[in-house]
C-alpha cells in the first residue's frame, strides 16, 4: 500500500467483538450476498469513511450471535471478494500472553499458530476441485501491515508492530496450562478467529492483515492470574475499539481505500 498507487477497490473491514458497527461509515447501501458456501455473517455495508471507500462486515453478526467456531469464514471472504475488495483489515480481540500485551494494547501480528479443529479451512475441496497448496510462510500481507502501522503513526496511536497470534477453538477461554503451552510454542497473543480467516483470504487472493486489541491478560497471566474477569472486558474493548476506529479513519484518509 505505501508508495503504491491505490486502486478504486474498497477496503474490506471485518469487525470482531466490540466492533459490530462502524458508526463513522457514511453508509451508501447494504447488500446481502449469496455465496456458494452459504450465508455470510450478515449483509455487507458499503460506504465512505474519511473520504475512502469501505465495505464492512461484522464477523459475529450484527447482533453478535455467531460464535467463533460457527462463523462461515468461507462465505465471508467470498462475499468480500465478490464485492470487489482486494485488501482486508480484520479487527479482532485477543488475550495478551507476552508481558507487554496488557489490556488495551493494540498489536499488528505478523505470524499465526492454528489450534482450531472442525472448521472448513480451504476453498479447495470437493470432487471437482484440484488439490491446491498455497504458500502461507508469511500469513499476513506485508503491504497491509505496513499501511496499518503508517496509519497508526499518523493517528498518533501507539501499536505493537508484531506478534504471534495463536488461534484456539473457543468459545471457552483457555486454561493456564494451555496458555503456558502456547507461550512455549512462541505465541504472544491468543484469539479464536484468525484461522481459517487468514488462510481463506490468502486462497481467494485477498491481501489481509489484522488489528488485534488486547481485551485481557490471557489465562493465568497478570491480572488474570486468578481467573479472567469477563465483566472488565467490555470496557477495555470499548476504549480499544475507539482507537481502532481512529486508525481505520487514518488508513482510509491516507490511502483513499485499498
Ligand atoms: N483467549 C482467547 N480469545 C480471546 C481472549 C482470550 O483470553 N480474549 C479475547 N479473545
Amino acid at each position: 500500500m505505501t508508495g503504491t498507487t491505490m486502486g478504486t477497490a474498497p477496503l474490506g473491514i471485518i469487525g470482531g467483538s466490540g466492533l459490530t458497527q462502524l458508526a463513522e461509515l457514511e453508509v451508501r447501501h447494504r447488500e446481502v450476498v449469496r455465496t456458494p458456501y452459504g450465508e455470510p455473517s450478515g449483509a455487507l455495508t458499503f460506504g465512505t469513511l474519511a473520504g475512502g471507500e469501505a465495505v464492512f462486515l461484522a464477523r459475529h453478526g450484527y447482533g453478535h450471535t455467531i460464535a467463533p467456531h460457527q462463523v462461515n469464514y468461507c462465505a465471508n471472504l467470498w462475499a468480500l471478494r465478490h464485492a470487489g475488495v482486494q485488501r482486508v483489515v480484520s479487527v479482532a480481540s485477543v488475550g495478551g500472553i507476552r508481558a507487554d500485551l496488557g489490556p488495551g494494547v493494540i498489536a499488528v501480528p505478523h505470524q499465526l499458530l492454528d489450534y482450531t479443529w472442525g472448521r472448513r479451512s480451504t476453498f479447495f475441496e470437493g470432487p471437482d476441485q484440484p488439490v491446491t497448496h498455497v504458500d502461507f510462510t508469511h500469513p499476513y500481507a506485508a503491504a497491509v501491515r505496513e499501511a496499518i502501522l503508517a496509519a497508526a503513526l499518523a493517528a498518533g496511536e501507539a501499536v505493537v508492530p508484531d506478534g504471534v497470534y495463536a488461534t484456539t477453538q473457543g468459545p471457552r477461554l483457555e486454561t493456564a496450562a494451555e496458555i503456558d503451552r502456547l507461550e512455549r510454542d512462541g505465541a504472544t497473543m491468543v484469539g479464536m478467529t484468525a484461522m481459517p480467516e487468514a488462510v481463506l483470504a490468502r486462497e481467494i487472493g485477498l491481501e489481509y492483515a489484522t488489528l488485534a486489541v488486547v481485551a485481557n491478560h490471557a489465562a493465568g497471566r497478570g491480572q488474570s492470574n486468578a481467573g479472567i474477569r469477563l465483566e472488565d472486558i467490555n470496557h477495555v474493548l470499548q476504549q480499544g475499539m475507539a482507537r481502532v476506529r481512529r486508525i481505520l479513519q487514518a488508513l482510509l484518509q491516507t490511502h483513499g481505500g485499498a
